[in-house]
């Protein structure tokens, strides 16, 4: 009898069966929603047009903003981008974690599928699904996956429970964790007015060899189940004094970090040995006349 071998020195098994560039990666996510009838729109300049309550583009959805309230009307209904963001202030601050963890970084490519009234929680779900585990796209260990979900959406736990087939062990429900109403990282609002919506989270478990918890415990801050994809299912418009005026219509923004499932899909740990990194770590080092060669993964 053949003896299994472990295919690293920590026993995890390979996240997929495939190696993607981040390059790979992008065009693959692109192509995959262009199958399922979105539009490619190109990523949008990072300081918003338009729009005074944002510095600098946090989040696919905001070229979007106008779609989900009903005020901007195009001639397509469901759009996928690749979208430059930056993270280094305002509601949605990285800055403080770069240089502690594996998965942060104020600059990065949020890849994002999006329903303007179109498809909602039901497809969102399938769709990302689909992307992540099937043979024909990422072929991700399903195993090694954990989503959480606002904590009264039983709407998403029934989908991911009994459409998609995920064990009820690992549908997390997250409630209110923030201090206030609607303040919870399953409830997502891209700045104190605007868009928002509850949300489901899709994490990969890195392997018991890296510190932290899964969400919802007290380690989950480190850096072993890490959020890849978020699906939010946009349904308020939060005015300036907290009221929750229901959006024309039931709305789906997503966000991918690039960077993330690229280092799940190079079989590395931090984003900083993907591809995209080591190339430029190189780089720099190369015109600094630093002798040093980091390694592709
Ligand atoms: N807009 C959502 C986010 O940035 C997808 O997480």
């Amino acid at each position: 009898m053949t003896q299994s071998v472990p295919t690293s020195s920590n026993s995890v098994s390979p996240a997929s069966s495939k190696f993607l560039t981040t390059a790979e990666l992008r065009k693959s996510f692109i192509d995959f929603f262009v199958s399922k009838q979105h539009t490619h729109v190109p990523s949008s300049s990072l300081v918003p047009y338009n729009d005074p309550t944002l510095l600098f583009t946090n989040a696919g959805m905001n070229q979007f903003k106008d779609c989900f309230l009903g005020i901007d009307k195009r001639d397509y209904s469901r759009a996928v981008t690749s979208q430059k963001c930056v993270r280094a202030g305002g509601k949605h601050n990285d800055l403080d974690n770069v240089g502690y963890t594996a998965r942060h970084h104020t600059f990065f490519e949020m890849l994002g599928n999006f329903s303007f009234g179109d498809y909602f929680k039901k497809s969102a779900i399938a769709y990302a699904w689909e992307f992540l585990t099937s043979a024909q796209w990422l072929a991700l260990d399903a195993n090694r996956l954990y989503v959480t979900i606002y904590e009264t959406d039983d709407e998403a736990f029934d989908i991911w429970h009994k459409d998609i087939g995920l064990p009820a062990e690992r549908i997390i429900r997250i409630g209110d964790n923030k201090g206030a109403p609607y303040a919870s990282d399953n409830f997502w609002a891209m700045g104190d007015t605007g868009p928002c919506g509850p949300c489901t989270e899709v994490f990969f478990d890195h392997g018991a060899h890296v510190e932290g918890g899964l969400p919802g415990t007290p380690e989950e801050d480190g850096d072993r189940y890490i959020e890849v994809w978020n699906c939010v299912f946009m349904q308020f418009n939060r005015q300036p004094d907290g009221t929750m005026e229901p959006l024309p219509a039931p709305s789906v923004d997503t966000g991918m970090g690039l960077e993330r499932i690229s280092a799940i899909l190079q079989g590395v740990h931090s984003n900083y040995e993907i591809d995209l990194f080591v190339n430029l770590i190189n780089s720099a080092a190369d015109l600094l006349g630093i002798k040093m060669k980091t390694k592709l993964p």
